[in-house]
């Protein structure tokens, strides 16, 4: 457990390294993140290498004590190589019109020229700093998974998406049958006919894709998520011939990343730890609590094992205008967030506010002025009590009992037919997370085809399509005794995005013990429902169930499908599949997770307040039980044993009482 700052030596004089230095050893920072965007200081012109620089900056840093991870700066492609090399580096967007240079991230993932010039620099950089004492770490460009910039609708991605497709199919009439080009005459004679998706082929829109085949759309997102991974294991294989040290990149929260992103399961092989930016109230609204915690759960679930908080906010942000700076407590609760839901560090962004440039508003830790403030005193609290947490704990990691399916394929074919206004994906495994986060059960996410043997339940929403050997896993993790829920849109479509023409839940109809011959999407109307959730309402969508073998939950109890079931569960193997036919209000929801949690025999530690989360923790051998209370004032939150809290070093039973955004870290008594 450890503290780090995201630091730009090169923004500032050389005379201020020292100061900076001094103050972050105070506060408890062990490590900066350092050159990601630093490519026209590396090589000025083309050819023109510099490295006394950097050569510099890291024997500061070891001389100085300070560890370091190293950025390759490919995000940030310099002027003269936009210049000379033009449209062979550019990205084209979804119109075909070729971004141009001012920001950041504009190059295409295919371009041949691009990648060349990356990897001699990559080389260069690896070769020199591979075995520097001060480097600890490495982190491949910036930011992989931004939506618009993950998706490159140009000349060189049109002639590779078309090989990419030829290696998948094998031959043109394949690749029409999976289609179904016959469907508006799309018939293609050859792979070179194949079009990029772009947006604008619909007659009544052209801001989107809106009309284009749902199959190739489909490919088009794996094959630029695969684009991405290749150009990031380019460079990871590059470093790794020259240095042992670890591997990684900082990921995006799941809004951001969510429907046109990257398939960070994918992703995350290629790493050897995996880290994301995480920002909370800033320019672009604030994220709730819950939605937090789901997306620190998703970054320890990609590797199943601790990460890090590459970008951690420390003050007040955004580009053309700022949000709140963080209220006192905020960022120490932020902090704590993350290392109870499986961060071993926490790296905030920035050290301090840079003057210039296109964040000239976004605060660090220090402002513009460079002065010790109360957001560093902060800090500095929360570095001393981590390395007093240190001499106990190991790396922690939530106990998770209960798995969320993410399936990056349903989310993509999500993204491309919603199904249903309204409907999200990603909104609809956060309501599913919310509903056991607020009963304090940690919950963590796998892909389909993972072992899944570890948990106790499984819950599979909207699972749209699954391989075959995805289908076996699920139905070997039931037969030997696993619990599955499937919900609505569960298992309705092939791999290629079409529909699958076996009754509704298709894929898993077996298992399930049951079939669907209509369903109501729902449109600016609500129906009821009552089961073991109590009374509730659905907004989204209703199947209307007939059970095979399946024994009846849960009921609608309006509409024309008043009295028909709406929730099922059917035993098979040693375990049972539970369906549910439609989404479900908060309420239900939270009662639906506690009757699972029953059924299974998950145990829960203690009720949550709203806006108190509570995180049972484990390093492996010893237990820590996080309480944060993210609410504006105190609360009182009631206790089944005797605890010490580990911070203050008391003892806490009955009760914890914690302060406006306070934090405890509770170990039991005699365990
Ligand atoms: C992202 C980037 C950083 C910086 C911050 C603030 O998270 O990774 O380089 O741009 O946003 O905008
Ligand atoms: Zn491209």
């Amino acid at each position: 457990m450890r503290l780090g700052a995201d630091y730009y030596p090169e923004h500032w004089e050389k005379s201020r390294w020292q100061i900076d230095l001094e103050l972050m050893h105070e506060a408890g920072i062990r490590v900066v993140r350092i050159g990601e965007f630093d490519w026209s200081l590396f090589e000025p012109r083309e050819g023109d290498y510099q490295f006394a620089w950097m050569d510099e900056i890291l024997d500061f840093m070891e001389k100085h004590s300070m560890k370091v991870v190293l950025g390759t700066p490919s995000a940030t492609p310099p002027k003269w190589m936009t210049d000379k090399y033009g449209d062979e580096i550019y990205q084209a967007d979804i119109h075909g019109n070729s971004k141009i240079f001012g920001t950041r991230k504009h190059y295409c993932f295919n371009s041949d020229v691009y990648r060349e010039q990356n990897r001699i620099l990559v080389e260069k950089i690896a070769s020199r700093y591979g075995k520097h004492p001060a480097v600890e770490d490495w982190q491949i460009d910036n930011e992989l998974g931004w939506a618009n910039t993950t998706r490159c609708y140009c000349s060189k991605c049109r002639s590779k998406f078309q090989k990419y497709l030829e290696k998948k199919f094998g031959t043109i009439d394949r690749l029409n049958e999976v289609y179904g080009t016959v469907f508006w005459s799309q018939t293609y004679n050859s792979f070179d006919e194949v079009i990029i998706p772009q947006a604008g082929a619909c007659y009544d829109t052209c801001h989107d894709t809106q009309g284009q085949n749902p199959g190739l759309l489909l490919d088009f997102d794996r094959f630029c998520s695969d684009s991405v991974i290749s150009f990031m294991k380019e460079q990871a294989d590059i470093i790794r011939r020259y240095s042992d040290r670890p591997i990684t990149t900082n990921m995006l929260d799941a809004a951001v990343n969510s429907g046109t992103g990257i398939d960070y399961f994918k992703m995350s092989k290629e790493l050897d730890f995996v880290t994301w930016d995480n920002y909370i109230e800033f320019q672009w609204g604030k994220a709730k609590d819950e939605t937090v915690s789901r997306d620190h759960a998703l970054l320890r679930s990609y590797k199943h094992q601790p990460f890090w908080v590459m970008e951690q906010q420390s003050g007040a942000c955004g580009w053309s205008k700022m949000g709140p700076t963080p209220t006192p407590g905020k960022l120490r609760l932020w902090t704590y967030q993350a290392v109870a839901n499986g961060a071993d560090t926490v790296v905030y962004f920035r050290w301090r506010a840079c003057p210039f440039g296109t964040e000239e508003y976004w605060h660090g830790i220090l402002g513009h002025d460079g002065k010790p403030n109360r957001r560093l005193q902060e800090i500095a609290q929360v570095g001393a009590e981590m390395e007093k947490l240190s001499k106990v704990y190991g790396p922690l990691m939530p106990k998770a009992k209960v798995a969320i399916l993410k399936s990056f394929d349903s989310e993509w074919s999500h993204a491309i037919h919603k199904h249903v206004e309204n409907f999200h994906y990603d909104t609809l495994l956060l309501d599913y997370y919310r509903a056991f986060y607020k009963m304090g059960i940690p919950v963590e996410f796998a892909a389909p085809q993972e072992d899944l043997q570890s948990y106790e339940l499984v819950l599979a929403p909207a699972l749209l399509m699954v391989s075959d050997e995805q289908k076996k896993n699920l139905e070997k993790y039931v037969k030997q005794g696993g619990r599955l829920l499937l919900t609505f849109r569960s298992g309705v479509k092939t791999m290629e995005n079409a529909m699958l023409t076996e009754s509704v839940p298709g894929s898993f109809a077996e298992i399930a013990g049951i079939e669907i011959h209509d369903y109501d999407p729902l449109l600016e109307k609500q129906t009821t429902v009552s089961g073991v959730f109590g009374a509730g309402t659905a907004d989204l969508w209703c199947d209307i169930i007939t059970p095979g073998t399946a024994e009846t939950l849960g009921v609608y109890t309006s509409d024309f499908y008043a009295g028909t079931p709406c929730f099922t569960v059917n035993a098979y193997g040693k375990g049972s599949v539970y369906y549910l036919g439609c989404d479900l209000d908060e309420t239900a929801m939270e009662r639906l997770a506690r009757y699972l949690c029953g059924k299974t025999g998950i145990p829960v530690e203690a009720y949550a307040i709203d806006g108190v989360e509570i995180v049972p923790a484990t390093d492996g051998k010893q237990e820590a039980l996080f309480i944060l209370n993210h609410n504006a004032y105190p609360v009182f939150v009631p206790l089944k044993k005797t605890y010490t809290e580990m911070i203050s070093g008391c003892e806490v039973s009955r009760a914890a009482e914690l302060k406006a955004y306070d934090v405890v870290i509770l170990k039991q008594q005699n365990a």
